[in-house]
């Protein structure tokens, strides 16, 4: 169980490590990790948005990305109408400095919107201009983190295939983890050479969420080829969830002490601990130019 202590601890150390990194002038690269499932509804949003909070709680600089056109976005349940987007970004009207929203802990959310699309065709100059703005918030946060939209369309798809981690969330439905499969496939036959790591979201007990995730993991191992999936944990079913939906607030604000929180906590902690593995950071400029690769 995650406490109060528990999460002071982990922030102290993360504090340390920062010093740390500033005395020796060492620079990380930001961490790119997208969220991504075959079906939707299974919580990626709420995963993604408490997730980043949690972060940022340990201390961790967060950027998210709301890369999800479909109904419950990040402003949604952030219960926020941001009035600009990637697009004008895109565009030139507007610096990247300027579409960012300042959310809870201090994270920082890029609403996507429509420019999410435009992304797919844009001119070499516009592609230029567009990294060079990027480049500005590569020294500013550790983590950024990708809320897609569900399912393998080849925007999804590029998003996630250029990420240095995939998180595959699913529920325990059937149809979900064969969804979830479908997406691992994909992955696998481009070829992805990052981590690929599974949350199981929505389960009634813990028994049923590791059952989840060894199901699929033995499914994984037997027929991809060199392709590991790591459960990188869960969260339960929660009635605080839908409840804080509601509100338009964060649950792990609403009710820190729920199921769904602890749980979150937990996982966010995992995902701290391994952060100075170099492996894990390519980095901002270097997640883009590789999803413009892909488009082309
Ligand atoms: N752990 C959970 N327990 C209970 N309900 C949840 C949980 N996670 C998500 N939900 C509910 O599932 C619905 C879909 O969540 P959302 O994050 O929008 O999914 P997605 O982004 O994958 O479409 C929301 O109404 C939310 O309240
Ligand atoms: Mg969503």
């Amino acid at each position: 169980m995650s406490t109060q202590i528990d999460r002071l601890m982990q922030l102290t150390k993360n504090l340390k490590i920062k010093a740390e990194q500033e005395l020796t002038g060492e620079v990380k690269p930001t961490r790119v990790i997208t969220v991504a499932s075959g079906k939707g509804g299974v919580g990626k949003t709420n995963f993604t948005l408490n997730l980043g909070i949690a972060l940022a709680e340990y201390g961790q600089r967060v950027l998210i990305l709301d890369a999800d056109l479909g109904l419950a976005n990040i402003d949604v349940i952030l219960g926020i109408s941001p009035k600009y987007n990637l697009l004008h970004v895109i565009t030139g009207e507007k610096d990247i400095q300027d579409i960012i929203i300042e959310g809870p802990n201090g994270i920082k959310i890029i609403p996507g919107g429509s420019g999410i699309y435009e992304l797919t065709d844009l001119e070499e100059w516009q592609l230029e201009r567009f990294l060079l703005k990027l480049s500005k918030l590569e020294n500013e946060n550790d983590y950024l983190l990708i809320d897609t939209g569900a399912g393998i369309s080849k925007n999804v798809l590029n998003f996630t295939l250029a990420a240095d981690e995939i998180y595959i969330v699913t529920t325990p439905e059937p149809t979900s983890i064969t969804d979830a499969y479908g997406l691992i496939k994909t992955l696998h036959k481009h070829k992805f050479l990052g981590e690929i790591k599974l949350i199981v979201n929505k389960a009634l007990t813990v028994e049923e969420a590791e059952i989840t995730g060894k199901k699929l993991q033995i499914v994984v191992n037997r027929f991809l080829k060199n392709c590991k999936l790591e459960i990188l944990g869960y969260v339960l079913e929660d009635k605080a969830v839908p409840k804080a939906v509601k509100k338009q607030k964060p649950f792990l604000l609403d009710n820190p002490t729920a199921r769904a929180s602890e749980d979150i906590y937990k996982i966010a902690s995992k995902i701290c601990n391994c952060s100075n593995d170099a492996r894990y950071a390519s980095g901002l400029k270097s997640y883009f130019n590789k999803i413009f690769s892909l488009f082309k």
